[in-house]
């Protein structure tokens, strides 16, 4: 879990060391010169863009997700936070993992934490999200673990 984490660290750090001069900044191995797109686990999604995780925000912040979750996804009565502490549904916390979960939802017989009353709609229930929007909300989850 913490080697996939730094990992995935490692490979966020490679697209944009081009802005920032990240590996300098965080000592880490320069990586290979396909950067983390050479390792498909490590990689980027590339899904993962400014104009989802924009996009994303709005949907997880306005659309609905956050009754349940709160802003930010920090967690509240009816959900858990979003901060990969602790998973309940998720294992690895991919990008494909959030996208799937989403797509799904959570039904109740699936809820491992009884005090989460309510169900997560598939699609995000009443927001009825297509899957560019699955694409975009899971692009803002992701940024939640992978800073
Ligand atoms: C009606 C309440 C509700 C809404 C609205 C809701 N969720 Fe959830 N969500 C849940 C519950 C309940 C779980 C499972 C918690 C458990 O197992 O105890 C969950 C789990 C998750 C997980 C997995 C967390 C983990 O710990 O593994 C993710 C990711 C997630 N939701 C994202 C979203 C997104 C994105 C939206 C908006 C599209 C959304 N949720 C809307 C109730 C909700």
């Amino acid at each position: 879990m913490r080697r996939s984490a730094l990992r995935l660290s490692i490979a966020f750090c490679s697209t944009v060391a081009l802005l920032a001069g990240c590996h300098a900044a965080t000592g880490a191995k320069a990586p290979s010169p396909a950067g983390g797109a050479a390792n498909k686990v490590a990689a980027k999604p590339a899904a993962v863009t400014p104009a989802n995780i924009a996009m994303g925000d709005s949907l997880f912040n306005t659309g609905g997700c956050f009754n349940c979750h709160g802003k930010g996804g920090v967690g509240a009565a009816n959900a858990p936070a979003l901060d990969g502490k602790k998973w309940l549904q998720l294992t690895t916390g991919s990008f494909d993992e959030i996208v799937a979960l989403i797509v799904a939802g959570v039904p109740v017989e699936k809820i491992k934490d009884p005090t989460h009353k309510r169900a997560m709609g598939a699609r995000g229930g009443r927001m009825a999200l297509t899957d560019p929007q699955i694409q975009a909300v899971a692009a803002y989850v992701y940024t939640l673990t992978h800073k």
